[in-house]
């Protein structure tokens, strides 16, 4: 394995859900470099769809979690809603649900890479997000990032399957596959 082999894989490995972390701001600069890694995501057709909206205060935060209940313990100091925009794309039923993903699994990747922890949030309710940081109807929360400087980091790991693979085409033999043993 080469070197940039050996970065790009311990990085995707470490990338870990992290849901407590320290009572540390992430510094600005490194805000930027989080959004400039979800912006260098691929968008079909390189619309870039997507929005940002990079949450530091407090109350406000305070607000997101207490809309998100079941998450309310989880103590971030820095929240990135990534939202997106389909005001350029010219195909039907497609609000860049897909490109922010895409863009979200960049900032996760990124702050892993800057030892920040981060943790996927999709458990929220648009229409509470859409009044507290009054995001217009046209636009579409996707996803929820909760980031901050981890209060542990979870073990690296692949969570590779052979048996979830189809080689050619698809096995019929193989079609019945058992619940993953950790759903959270
Ligand atoms: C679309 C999506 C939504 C998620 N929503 C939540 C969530 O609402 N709350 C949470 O604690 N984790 C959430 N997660 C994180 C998953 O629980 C986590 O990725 C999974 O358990 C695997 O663990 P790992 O991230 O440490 O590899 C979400 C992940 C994805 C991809």
């Amino acid at each position: 394995m080469t070197e940039t082999e050996q970065y790009v894989f311990q990085t995707i490995y470490a990338r870990r859900s992290v849901r407590h972390f320290l009572e540390k701001p992430v510094e600005s600069e490194k805000i930027t470099r989080l959004l400039k890694a979800a912006m260098a995501a691929p968008s079909a057709c390189n619309i870039q769809p997507w929005e940002f909206i990079v949450v530091e205060d407090p109350a406000t935060i305070a607000q997101i979690k207490a809309e998100i209940p079941r998450y309310a313990d989880y103590n971030t100091p820095l929240v990135m809603v990534v939202c997106g925009n389909p005001r350029f794309i010219p195909w039907e039923n497609d609000v860049g649900t897909l490109d922010c993903a895409a863009a979200i699994e960049n900032i996760l990747l990124a702050a892993t890479a800057m030892e920040l922890g981060s943790v996927w949030i999709g458990g929220f309710r648009s229409d509470s997000l859409r009044r507290l940081l009054d995001i217009p109807q046209t636009v579409y929360p996707i996803g929820v990032v909760y980031i901050g400087y981890p209060a542990s980091v979870p073990p690296p790991r692949t969570q590779y399957k052979p048996e979830l693979v189809h080689y050619g085409s698809y096995d019929r033999t193989r079609e019945y596959r058992k619940k993953p043993e950790a759903i959270v």
